[in-house]
């Protein structure tokens, strides 16, 4: 597969010039944390692997996975500046959100980047910054995107998510290629990347927003140490949600839709 895709990387001018080095494993405890580990970061490094013994999700949950059936993807993007950090979740959701959909999937995006197909789980996103002193700033995003897993395979972790998981077989009832989503993806976060810095952050919410699932719905919004209740009105420039309660306007940063 490595062959296979880093032809596919040089033959595209977009990919050719965001991906410095992929790298494939078969087994690893989780690619977020092994690109982390790498001693010498650079924008565009990747990691793929087949298997995560301890992959990790948002609000330290784990991110159960099963050995050659998904996706499980690290990919290094340096970052200079705060604003653009906190583009790069809503610029991830929409790659992998173009890449279900080019699949003929029809999927959307629960903010601020679960992929969601008919309010089920295809796809979490776990975005981690580092900052060193001195140093270039990068932010390792990792995407789990489930491919062939069967409803045997999620048995294990449905009892830790309050949203049902789903992946492209039970949409599609048919086994897809890992390698031909992986290269898509690779393609769309490239696309994505490129127009955020082309077009600028108000083209990327334009876009997240005609995405967006819970646009009107009555939400409920995890902060930690408390539970907000109320409309999904908007998502602002910023890529900040915000919500209608009690008559006021509530403008989050970041928390977690539990009820939607
Ligand atoms: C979530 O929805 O909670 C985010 C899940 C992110 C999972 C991916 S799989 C590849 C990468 N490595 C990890 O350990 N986690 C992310």
């Amino acid at each position: 597969m490595i062959e296979n895709l880093k032809s596919f990387i040089d033959n595209n001018s977009y990919c050719k010039s965001f991906y410095q080095h992929i790298i494939v494993l078969n087994q690893v405890d989780s690619t977020n944390s092994y690109a982390k580990n790498l001693n010498e970061k650079k924008n565009g490094i990747c990691v793929f692997s087949f298997m995560q013994n301890k992959g990790r999700g948002r609000n330290n949950r784990e991110w159960h996975s099963v050995s050659g059936k998904n996706i499980y993807l690290s990919i290094i993007v340096e970052f200079d500046n705060q604003n653009f950090l906190s583009f790069i979740p809503l610029v991830s959701s929409l790659a992998v959100r173009n890449t279900v959909n080019s699949f003929n999937i029809k999927s959307n995006i629960k903010w601020p980047n679960d992929i969601l197909v008919n309010n089920k789980k295809i796809s979490g996103i776990l975005c981690e910054a580092e900052y060193v002193m001195d140093k270039k700033n990068f932010c390792i995003v990792g995407i789990g995107l489930n491919i062939n897993n069967t409803i045997e395979d999620f048995q294990l972790e449905t009892k830790k998510y309050n949203i049902t998981p789903t992946s492209m077989f039970l949409e599609l009832s048919e086994i897809t290629s890992i390698e031909e989503v992986l290269k898509k993806l690779l393609l769309e976060f490239a696309l994505e990347m490129e127009s955020l810095k082309k077009n600028g952050y108000q083209s990327i919410i334009k876009k997240y927003k005609n995405f967006w699932n819970e646009r009107g719905k009555e939400i409920e919004v995890s902060l930690g140490n408390r539970i907000v209740r109320g409309i999904a009105e908007d998502i602002k420039d910023n890529g900040h949600l915000v919500i209608k309660s009690e008559n006021k306007f509530i403008e989050i940063s970041s928390g977690e839709i539990i009820s939607f």
